[in-house]
């Protein structure tokens, strides 16, 4: 068990949407090396966003060179390698040359909405839910890759592949040789069956997508192949895929239903586990892949779970330093938000990308509402973190709606939650507590835990998950909210661009 740990280390990789890190694990499960590189954004047109795929698989091997550096230790004691990647983001490229044929199209990404609108007028909701769990919207890949053969409509299919960043990720990490993904990426495509857990014929057709530039799905956790010579030296078995959102859930312990967490990183995610059953939501979550992996026999154990995708949090924060130029660090919100006794009125809407859940509205755009000449910077910046927790308030009235209980208390990570105002005010929202525990990192890290249980560098997850260690309970005090006058807001902005 993880009390008898082996030697050696495990490798895992986050590669986000805003930047791409590497940590080095030991034995107990602690830190001992890191690295990290922002991601440069391409907004080629308003409500559109690109990554270069190149710019994905350079960063991604200077942060293992240089996490494997400052950890001090020889790639070959590296037991085993645990990917994890941003969502949706999908992205072609051509099998001889191993170029991208374009740029990846972000989750964010809404040029495909108009084909949204289309299928939805058509009436595929219903039989697309059915099959996917998925509630029709640009930001899940089918209708992405769509817009990309559309717009290579020459190319020999033949020599194209496609995939979300783990498959890309994994490709380059084989030396070409491994084209896979995993159940809980296939799950995010929108054409993944989610009771067969593959590919779907009717989807591809409808979305007409060759199964032929399809990825293998393999179990999250599982070796996909090796890391090719030429990269570290050594050929280490990667031996975990997982969507970033589930990598945290795998990260909390959440494996079972009842368990839930609440990652806010560019966006919000409240993801609960629900056991081997497809929950159906009435309120809008989706139902989604938690985690699969083979049992002792062979048989595919399959772990599903409900999702709340807020898609802006983080990133409104970011929009106030790098764009608004309100703030200098993340950090400031914090006392800016404390130094006005309320919002002054002001509430903001945070749907740079339309709006997830629940109101899967593709049109809504952001805006900043019941400004007056009063209104001050703080305000600003106050009303942005409150739009933050109220979003997760919308989620876990829905989560209590479709479980039939109420949940108890909230467990966070991820960048945002630093912030004690907006932890705070989160659980005064919400009434119930909010526990953040000592390691925010907790993509990577259940990513790095996957990849050491599939290849038995550790044998028990729950000792693992145990040893993990709760910083700070926030408990719910005023519960001064003004959440009906924010949902006000929130009705005003959905149909914006239509
Ligand atoms: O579905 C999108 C999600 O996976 C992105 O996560 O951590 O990059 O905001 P993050």
């Amino acid at each position: 068990g993880s009390t008898t740990p082996s030697s050696g280390y495990i490798l895992a990789l986050d590669l986000g949407t805003t930047g791409n890190r590497a940590f080095v694990f030991n034995a107990e499960g602690k830190i001992v090396g890191q690295a990290y590189k922002e991601l440069t954004q391409y907004y080629p047109q308003p409500g559109w966003l690109e990554h270069d795929p190149e710019e994905i698989w350079q960063d991604t091997c200077w942060v293992m060179e240089t996490a494997i550096a400052n950890a001090k230790i020889p790639p070959s004691a590296i037991a085993a390698l645990g990917l994890t990647v941003q969502r949706e983001t999908c992205l072609i490229w051509d099998k001889t040359t191993g170029k991208p044929l374009h740029k990846a199209i972000v989750w964010q990404d809404r040029r495909t909405a108009p084909l949204c609108q289309k299928l939805q007028q058509e009436g595929y909701a219903p039989e697309i839910y059915d099959r996917t769990g998925l509630i029709i919207d640009a930001y899940f890949s089918a209708t992405k890759l769509r817009w990309l053969l559309d717009k290579f409509t020459d190319v020999d299919l033949n020599n194209v592949l496609a995939g979300t960043i783990d498959t890309w990720v994994l490709w380059k990490l084989t030396g070409g040789k491994v084209h896979a993904t995993d159940h809980s990426n296939a799950s995010r495509t929108m054409l993944m069956n989610l009771k067969t857990c593959e590919w779907d014929e009717i989807l591809l057709k409808l979305f007409q997508i060759p199964a032929q530039i399809l990825p293998q799905i393999q179990p999250s956790l599982g070796v996909f192949g090796v890391t090719d010579t030429t990269l570290l030296g050594v050929e280490i078995p990667i031996s975990a895929i997982l969507g970033d959102q589930q990598a945290a859930l795998f990260g909390h312990g959440c494996h079972r239903p009842g368990l839930m967490k609440c990652t806010y990183g560019t966006g919000s995610f409240l993801v609960a586990h629900t056991g081997s059953q497809i929950v159906r939501s009435p309120e809008k979550l989706i139902s989604t892949v938690a985690w699969t992996q083979r049992n002792s026999s062979g048989v595919l154990d399959v772990g599903y779970a409900l999702e709340g995708s807020m898609f802006t949090s983080g990133a409104c924060i970011q929009w106030l330093r790098d764009s608004l130029k309100l703030i200098k660090t993340a950090a400031e919100t914090e006392a800016m938000a404390n130094r006005v006794t309320d919002n002054g009125g002001v509430y903001f809407v945070p749907a740079f990308s339309g709006l997830g859940a629940p109101y899967w509205d593709m049109s809504a755009r952001g805006a900043f509402f019941g400004i007056t000449a009063s209104a001050q910077p703080e305000h600003l910046v106050r009303a942005v973190l409150e739009a933050i927790a109220y979003q997760v308030v919308e989620v876990v009235q829905a989560i209590n709606v479709s479980s039939g209980t109420s949940v108890g208390r909230l467990t966070v990570d991820g960048g945002a939650c630093e912030n004690d105002f907006l932890m705070q005010f989160q659980a005064d929202v919400l009434g119930i507590p909010v526990e953040r525990p000592i390691m925010r990192d907790t993509t990577v890290q259940g990513a790095a835990f996957a990849a050491g249980l599939a290849v038995g560098f550790w044998e028990n997850y729950e000792a693992l998950v145990q040893q993990r260690q709760i910083e700070c309970v926030f408990e719910p005090k005023s519960n001064l909210s003004n959440f009906a006058t924010w949902q006000k807001a929130v009705k005003r902005t959905l149909g914006w661009t239509d």
